[in-house]
Order: C-alpha cells, then structure tokens, then sequence
C-alpha cells in the first residue's frame, strides 16, 4: 500500500507535541518558520504533531518530500465506525500522517487510555502505516514511593502486548515522568538515562536483541538549556517537546542539541 521507509536503528528522532495550541491558520506560519530552519539538518528525523483540525495546513504547507514528518496526538483503534469524536488510522494517513502518539499522560489523566487500549492502538496503528509513539511515565506520587520501575515495567508490558515482533522497527517509546510534564521540573539526565536503561532491557526481553534498536525518546520540559545534558545520556534517542516545539527557534535549539555531531554516528 505505501512504500517502507528503511530506518537506520537508534538514528535521533526530535518530535513535537503541540497539544491543544494553534488553529489551521496559525499553523501555516509555525510550520514555515521551523522549515526553515531545519532545511539543511541531516541525520536526524523530524515530526511534528498538530492538532487534528491543523493536519490538512501543515500537510499542504509541507508540501510532498519535506524533512519534516507529521503526527497525530492520538487515534482511535477502529476503521471507522460510531465512535462520534474520534479519528481514525486511515483518516489521519490522507492527510500524509506518518506517526501518532500513543498513551501521552494527558490522555491517560483526561480520556481513559488505559495501557489495554494503547495496546489496541499500537496495533492498529502499524496496520495503517503510522508509526506509534506510545508514552509511559511514573507520577511523582509513583516515583517518591519509589514504585517507578514498577509502573514502567508494567505500562511497557501491558502497552505493547501482542504487538508484532516483525513491525518493531516502525515502534517508538517516549519516557515522560508525568511529574516533569509542562511544569519546568526537568529528570536529571542521570533520572532519565536509568529509567530508558530499564526499559531498554524490558524491550529485549519482549522481542529479544531487535529490541535494542528501538528508539526512546524523553519528554517533560525539555528545554533548549537541559536539551544538549539530556540527549549526550547513551539509552536517550531524542526528544518529544511540548511546550518548546511552539517556538521554532527554541525546537530548532532542541534539533540540533539531539542531532549526532559525526555523520557516521548513525549513518
Ligand atoms: P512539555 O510537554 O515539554 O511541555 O513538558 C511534553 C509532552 O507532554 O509531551
């Protein structure tokens, strides 16, 4: 149906999460800004996730081959059906979606994505062609009772289950301690760095040495000024930016603090 793209394992991926922020004409500008940007940026790949109802102007200002690739938020598990509100695989892949984020905190808080029916999603998102960004992450609560190996093992494990061992290459893993979301609190890099350890070590334990490859991005007030500590840590593969991706120049910062500094790092 569409044509693979072969991924280079662990090649950095910055992605940015726009949430509920800029209408369809608003769009248009922040998307030209940050093309502009990241014109010449190699080595690295690029996503940025709008709001559903901006899909269609960042697609169309994108044009077909730019550097920069699309996401969803979210999206529903079915084809189509009477799900009033919800999108889903085929309807975001018209408008040139490549990836969608799966499980983020906000999500999980606000409109029950429970782990079950992430793992629904992941699925169904594969069958699509969209390659799912499924988020996990411990709250404060969690990680001060000292429960966050816990919660992480348990999210990775009920998240992913029964995804297709042939399709991880298209797989991608946010870490987002819910604690550090949109509130400036930042993970140490020696915080993050343990917690994408973990769960690297689970994902080969999924799928065995493939697992490695998997990408882990962190995510929670990742900044132009803690980007450059946070991407040098050896499990963390990129970056998924909330608030910093709205500001093409603070993105571009993140972009290039993520990006190998030797060609042959990744290629
Ligand atoms: P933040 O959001 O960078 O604004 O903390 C990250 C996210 O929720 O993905």
């Amino acid at each position: 149906m569409t044509r693979k793209t072969k991924l280079n394992p662990r090649r950095p991926l910055v992605a940015g999460n726009w949430k509920m922020h800029r209408t369809a004409s608003d769009t248009r500008a922040l998307i030209q800004d940050i093309v502009k940007r990241v014109e010449r940026v190699a080595n690295i790949d690029l996503v940025v996730c709008p709001p559903f109802t901006s899909l269609a102007a960042a697609h169309e200002t994108l044009g077909r081959h730019s550097i920069l690739a699309l996401g969803a938020q979210t999206m529903h598990q079915a084809k189509e059906g009477a799900f009033t509100g919800e999108i889903s695989g085929p309807m975001l892949r018209e408008f040139g979606v490549r990836y969608v984020i799966l499980g983020h905190s906000e999500r999980r808080q606000y409109d029950n994505e429970t782990n079950e029916k992430v793992a629904a999603k992941a699925i169904a998102a594969v069958g699509y062609h969209l390659r799912p960004i499924v988020c996990v992450g411990e709250t404060l609560s969690q990680r001060e009772s000292g429960d966050t190996e816990a919660v992480i093992d348990s999210q990775i494990h009920t998240s992913l289950a029964g995804f297709p061992p042939e399709q991880i290459e298209e797989l991608v893993i946010a870490y987002e301690p819910v604690w550090a979301i949109g509130t400036g609190k930042v993970a140490t890099p020696k915080q993050a760095n343990d917690v994408h350890h973990q769960i690297r070590k689970l994902l080969v334990k999924l799928f065995g040495p493939k697992g490695a490859d998997i990408r882990i991005l962190y995510g929670g007030s990742v900044k132009p000024d803690n980007a450059v500590d946070l991407m040098s840590q050896p499990d963390i593969d990129g970056a998924l930016v909330g608030g910093a991706s709205l500001d093409a120049r603070a993105f571009f910062d993140i972009i290039e603090a993520a990006r190998p500094k030797r060609a042959t790092d990744h290629d």
